[in-house]
């Protein structure tokens, strides 16, 4: 297992390029398996949930080859056996996909029941509902999902939440049902439309995505494509934050402005100066950071994976901050770690209160879950001191090369094995 050591206080300035979306990525890899023909996908990133999704892939019988780092080429049609196992899927949420694009392909599907980050309940009803709606019948067996049908029929389907997983898993079945479904109260998030991109470079009918309301007419086959994967927001949010923090002067390269507004928008609230360019955005500090309030919603509202960030961000900004988690049960779980550093925060639910305090200390802490980790990197790159991240594994899931970009804009963070401790979880990976 290893770890991050973070000498604090330094200011983060110079230039950072943004890897491709990791919730872009372990759809849009899965979706290959629709395709009669080999796809290309560049922009991948080099991320431990990508290579579990690419050995998923692999394992069923898939080839697949690096054409460089970020490229990757992907020849699916060697798959026979709709299998996703346990050992396979426990650590990755987004192996739920494997279940719509196998039941698009083969009509029927085995995958485990999906781990990733702890953030409270996080029930696939909406998921199955849709398969059902499809025409698929779904039986649990052993923490395997079962799904079969004999066809799949195009339906309407209603959300009773906005939910990111079931309107992507909906797509991917959906895409070579028989005639034309529709997906009300569907998720509008930037990895919606990049998946419907890919699929309709491969020749699905997809119309809608990035509205409530997704049209998908079914089509008999797909393809094979080479298409380039969306700037991943959230990393590009994640270093914004730490510029913010740190109060640096970062230009952050190669993303999509529009996708960050919520995010731009609440750090000029903060009193941080964003400078937007077409595909750049330049983020600095020269005054005080101030208090404000911030609740997570579906895009395009303020995302529930920038709210760890933010909310580290907040404990060194003048006066009461209100932190509202508006997506998952239980996201909260790196206040206690934050308070080792000096953070001033109480929790009731899913609302966080946020006193501001001049300075956090550096402190040895642990990373819950993937963006909780993130933030305790950004506490310990503004904190005095020394701080110590442990489990940086779950940092590891969703962040490319995240201490060399640091490094780069001069931060001294360097990552240490810890000896004698478990490999087990690298070796699951
Ligand atoms: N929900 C249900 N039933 C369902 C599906 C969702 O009750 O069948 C609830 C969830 O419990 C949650 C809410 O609906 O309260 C929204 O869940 P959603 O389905 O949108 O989330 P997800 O698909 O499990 C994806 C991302 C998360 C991100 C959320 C929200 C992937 C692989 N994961 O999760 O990303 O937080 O959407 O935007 O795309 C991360 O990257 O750190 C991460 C956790």
């Amino acid at each position: 297992m290893e770890k991050f050591i973070i000498k604090g206080g330094r200011r983060l300035c110079g230039e950072v390029e943004i890897s491709g979306a990791k919730n872009a990525a372990v759809a849009i890899i899965p979706a290959v398996i629709l395709s009669d023909e080999p796809c290309i996908l560049e922009n991948v990133p080099n991320i431990s949930d990508v290579s579990i999704s690419l050995r998923i892939l692999y394992e069923m019988g898939a080839d697949v080859q690096f054409l460089s780092s970020n490229t990757v080429r992907i020849d699916a049609t060697g798959i026979t056996e709709p299998i996703v196992p346990y050992e396979m899927a426990k650590h990755m949420r987004a192996s739920y996909y494997f279940l719509g694009t196998l039941l698009g392909k083969f009509k029927r599907a085995r995958v485990a029941v999906p781990g990733g980050c702890y953030l409270g309940d996080r029930p696939i009803d909406q998921h199955l509902k849709a398969f059902a709606s499809l025409g698929a019948a779904c039986t649990l067996d052993h923490g395997m999902i079962d799904i079969q049908t004999e066809n799949l029929i195009g339906s309407q389907i209603y959300f009773d939440m906005v939910t990111v997983g079931a309107t992507i898993n909906t797509m991917l079945a959906a895409v070579k049902a028989t005639g034309m479904t529709v997906i009300e109260n569907a998720a509008r998030e930037p990895h919606i439309v990049d998946l419907a991109n890919f699929l309709n470079s491969m020749g699905a009918n997809i119309m809608g995505a990035g509205t409530d309301v997704i049209k998908i007419k079914g089509v008999k086959s797909l393809k094979g494509a080479t298409y380039a994967i969306i700037p991943d927001q959230i990393e590009a949010g994640t270093f914004m934050v730490a510029a913010a923090a740190t109060k640096g002067d970062v230009l952050i390269k190669n993303i999509i402005p529009k996708h960050l507004e919520s995010i731009t928008a609440k750090l000029e609230k903060i009193g941080v100066n964003a400078e937007e360019f077409d595909d750049s955005i330049r983020i600095s500090v020269d005054g005080p950071l101030v208090k404000t309030t911030v609740k997570t919603m579906p895009h395009p509202g303020f995302p529930t994976d920038m709210q760890p960030q933010i909310s580290t961000l907040l404990c060194l900004a003048e006066g009461t901050s209100i932190v509202t988690e508006g997506i998952f049960d239980n996201r909260f779980r790196y206040v206690d770690e934050l308070r080792r550093m000096g953070a001033d925060i109480s929790v009731d639910g899913k609302v966080a209160v946020i006193e501001g305090v001049p300075e956090l200390m550096g402190a040895p802490v642990t990373a819950p879950d993937l963006r909780a980790g993130a933030a305790l990197v950004i506490a310990g790159l503004a904190a005095k001191g020394v701080t110590e991240i442990e489990d940086i594994y779950h940092i590891e899931r969703g962040y490319e090369n995240f201490e060399e970009k640091l490094r780069g804009l001069g931060a001294d963070i360097v990552k240490k094995s810890v000896p004698g401790s478990s490999t087990v979880r690298k070796a699951a990976l």
